[in-house]
């Protein structure tokens, strides 16, 4: 599974949305992360569906991977997947039904993601592991960029990254939080090959610089 860099826009300046995405991604990023937040299932309030059109109509043609922090879930795949997502991750406690939301948003033609807290057992994605495209392990508590990587989160990292060794479905590993060109390649080291990162990236003044040392730390030569 090739490795991927995915600057969650959460830290960008939002005064130039447009134009931060096309830098990061100019400068070698591979996904676009989207964290979307209702200030109900986080204590934080971020974008809707629009502001992902907006980057569409901007001419953003790359992989954006949408991360739900939203209770309940289901109203809002439809719109993001209308709105030119192409992965909607959500959190499993924040929806009634989890196989229905796996079902609704691979139905709207996206891959579907499983997000689990630092303090959540994996198990659940473990129990979805064959009818999803990616694990997002998060390494912080969500709701807000610029927190401490949480290094009990590296034995979940590896363990999950078992399940999904042995498993017959090619499923991405995507850590989200605290990450940064100091620890990526312990984390990668651990098993992850998608990261997200957004004050390591946007908090620097030379994206290509800070995006080409993190590829470096991802390969964790
Ligand atoms: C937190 C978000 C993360 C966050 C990452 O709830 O899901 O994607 O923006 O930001 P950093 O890399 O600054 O921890
Ligand atoms: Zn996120």
């Amino acid at each position: 599974m090739n490795k991927i860099i995915a600057p969650s826009i959460l830290s960008a300046d939002f005064a130039r949305l447009g134009e931060e995405v096309k830098s990061v991604l100019d400068a070698g990023a591979d996904w676009i992360h989207f964290d979307v937040m209702d200030n109900h299932y986080v204590p934080n309030l971020t974008i809707g569906p629009m502001v992902c059109n907006s980057l569409r109509d901007f001419g953003i043609k790359d992989f954006i991977d949408v991360h739900l922090m939203v209770e309940p879930v289901d109203d809002l795949v439809k719109m993001f997947a209308d709105a030119g997502a192409d992965l909607i991750s959500f959190h499993p406690s924040a929806t009634k039904d989890v196989s229905e939301t796996i079902k609704k948003i691979k139905d709207l033609g996206c891959q579907a993601g499983i997000a689990i807290n630092p303090a959540e057992e994996v198990l659940v994605a473990e129990q979805y592991l064959e009818d999803i495209d990616l694990v997002l392990l998060m390494s912080v508590n969500p709701g807000f960029g610029g927190q401490k990587f949480i290094d009990s989160v590296l034995e979940k990292i590896s363990y999950m990254r078992n399940l999904i060794d042995k498993s017959s479905n090619q499923v991405r590993l995507e850590v989200d939080g605290g990450i940064n060109p100091e620890n990526i390649s312990i984390v990668s080291e651990a098993g992850a090959d998608t990261f997200v990162l957004g004050s390591a990236i946007f908090n620097t003044d030379d994206y290509s610089n800070t995006i080409s040392t993190l590829q470096i730390g991802r390969a964790h030569v």
